[in-house]
């Protein structure tokens, strides 16, 4: 480990679940990369909110590999090394295959790929190169891996892949002691769900769930932080469901 608290690096930490993940973390004494895509003001007052001190906020667009790398290693060189890895940064974008051109269907599955799977691959093939033994890899992931997609098909493919991706790194890096998880939210308050969650759809969307309600940020922060955890080894390869019984699976 680290000195001075675990060094934690949190994708898409500029609003919504990374923001809250970030918070969670530095509030039990570790120190965080605040990773954003394109909204570093945000990002930084998201900084200026932790407890703590050694935190650092760094850009880098997922679809490129090379701003990929650059910001691992810059967040490895401030933090001394990554212990924690939340792949939590992704994209919903309507694409219904009935309502979207041929064109709008290769571009709604590139790019929701590129971020949400491909850029979550990068982000981990780069950080391994600074993670050692005890190190966490969180991925969240959907309730959409298991219970489909119907406006958003990529979506829902790319957090079943990063599923899988995560269970097969699970496998690979057990023998370094590296444990890797994910969450699978429902539908959560932040900026990505805010118009499901408006009007008649967010009534309907609440009702899902036996208790009448979606999750908060904090709720899936708290889920990634146990994943997390030294005492968490042995959740290795599990998916962590956070989605108030509104779809249940074996
Ligand atoms: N909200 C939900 O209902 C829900 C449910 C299940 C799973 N999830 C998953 O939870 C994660 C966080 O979701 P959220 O609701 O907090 O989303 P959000 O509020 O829309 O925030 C998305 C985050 O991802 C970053 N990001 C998006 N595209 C990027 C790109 N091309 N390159 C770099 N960074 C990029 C954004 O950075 P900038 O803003 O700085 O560009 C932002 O920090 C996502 O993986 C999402 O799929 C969400």
């Amino acid at each position: 480990m680290s000195p001075g608290g675990r060094a934690v690096l949190v994708t898409g930490a500029s609003r919504g679940i990374g923001a809250a993940v970030a918070r969670a973390f530095a509030a039990s004494g570790e120190r965080v990369g605040l990773h954003y895509g394109s909204r570093r003001e945000a990002a930084m007052q998201v900084l200026a909110t932790l407890p703590g001190a050694g935190h650092i906020v760094a850009g880098a667009e997922l679809t490129d590999p090379e701003a990929i790398r650059s910001m691992v290693d810059e967040v490895a060189g401030a933090l001394g090394g990554i212990d924690v890895l939340v792949n939590n940064a992704g994209v919903f974008e309507p694409h219904a295959a009935a309502e979207t051109t041929y064109e709008e269907w290769q571009q709604a599955w590139q790019h929701t790929l590129g971020v949400n799977l491909i850029g979550a691959a990068n982000v981990t093939w780069c950080v391994l190169r600074h993670m050692g033994a005890g190190g966490r890899i969180v991925n969240v992931s959907s309730r959409g891996a298991f219970r489909g997609e119907p406006n958003h098909p990529a979506y829902g493919a790319s957090k079943a892949g990063l599923i899988a991706f995560g269970q097969s790194l699970a496998r690979a890096l057990g023998e370094r002691r590296i444990a890797v998880t994910a969450v699978a939210p429902g539908f959560v308050e932040t900026d990505m769900a805010a118009e499901e969650l408006t009007g008649e759809s967010g009534r309907r969307r609440r009702g899902e769930s036996p208790l009448g309600r979606v999750a908060t940020p904090e709720e899936v922060a708290a889920a990634v932080h146990y994943l997390a955890s030294p005492e968490a080894e042995l959740a290795s390869g599990a998916v962590l469901d956070v989605n108030g019984a509104s779809y249940l699976r074996l």
